[in-house]
Formats: C-alpha cells, sequence, structure tokens
C-alpha cells in the first residue's frame, strides 16, 4: 500500500513519469483533472478507504501542500513516497511551450512554482524520497533522496 507524492513545477515531467511507472498500478489524483478540492477529496478519500496505491500528481511546491496527504495517508497505514521532480526554470518552460491550449502555463506561472518551490525532506514524513531528472537522452533518471535535503544532512 503506497501513496505517491509529486513535487514539481509545471513542465517538470510529473504527469509523463506518472504514465511510464504507475499507470498500470496507482490511480491518479490531479487537480489539473478533478479541477476541485471536494472532487480531490471524493477520490482520495474513495482511495484511502480501499487501501487502493494512488499518485497525487499536483505542483505541491510548499511543505503545507504536501502535509494535507502525508499525515492522512500515514494514519491509513500507507507507505508515503516522495518524488522530486528535478529541473531548471528553463527547461521547464521549454518543456512547457511544447504543449498545446489550455495545458500551456503562462511562463510567470511556472516561474512562481519555481521561485516557492521547496523540495521534500524526510522530516514531513516520508518514508523515501526520490529525485526524478530528465537525461540528455531524454529518458527519466530516478535517485534516492531529495536534493537539498541530503545537503542539509551534511
Ligand atoms: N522524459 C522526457 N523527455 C522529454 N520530454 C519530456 C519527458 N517527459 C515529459 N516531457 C515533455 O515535457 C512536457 C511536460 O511534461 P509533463 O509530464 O506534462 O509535465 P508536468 O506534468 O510536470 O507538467 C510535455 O510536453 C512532455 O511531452
Ligand atoms: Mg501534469
Amino acid at each position: 500500500m503506497e501513496a505517491v507524492i509529486f513535487v514539481g513545477v509545471q513542465g517538470s515531467g510529473k504527469t509523463s513519469f506518472y504514465r511510464d511507472r504507475f499507470f498500470d498500478t496507482h490511480v491518479r489524483i490531479s487537480l489539473d483533472m478533478l479541477r476541485t478540492r471536494r472532487r480531490e477529496e471524493t477520490l482520495l478519500a474513495a482511495c484511502l478507504k480501499a487501501k487502493q496505491p494512488f499518485v497525487i500528481d499536483n505542483t505541491n511546491p510548499l511543505p503545507d501542500d504536501r502535509a494535507r496527504y502525508v499525515g492522512r495517508a500515514r494514519a491509513a497505514g500507507f507507505r508515503v513516497v516522495g518524488y522530486f521532480f528535478e529541473t531548471s526554470l528553463e527547461q521547464a518552460i521549454r518543456r512547457n511551450q511544447q504543449r498545446h491550449g489550455k495545458k500551456r502555463i503562462p511562463v510567470p506561472g511556472v516561474a512562481g512554482t519555481f521561485r516557492k518551490l521547496q523540495p521534500p525532506t524526510l522530516a514531513e514524513g516520508f518514508d523515501a524520497l526520490y529525485t526524478v531528472t530528465i537525461s540528455a537522452g531524454e529518458t527519466f533518471v530516478t535517485r534516492s533522496g531529495s536534493l537539498l535535503h541530503s545537503q542539509a544532512e551534511t
């Protein structure tokens, strides 16, 4: 039983990574798709009750954004895992420009999220943290730990 919480700016590859790694096993809970917190709550509560693994596919830039899921998932007996999508602002803006219509976020929106983003730490209650980057070959690379956390530890 695993709850996965994504952290990363718009265009950092979260939804693509979900399709790659979690599509067959985890329900996707995304505010982009669900639109309202009320609908998100309905789906989240159902997953917790059913002990159904899920992924929270939001930008979740601040500890408070993550806290709304971490405590409840732990209380329901889930292992809580965070994935931090590490990217430069330039890369995120470039990937975001490749998108079409409403999926394309205005640049100030991406920059605003980038500025306030705080990488997740184990102190928030995660059982494990991973950092995801997109390599030159455009494949996802996952490593253990969250960059700032390991820097803070040393
Ligand atoms: N591994 C990858 N290599 C190259 N481009 C990617 C990769 N993952 C995602 N992209 C592209 O980057 C853009 C944003 O990806 P997306 O998964 O929608 O990000 P997010 O969900 O974090 O906003 C999309 O246009 C997508 O096609
Ligand atoms: Mg997305």
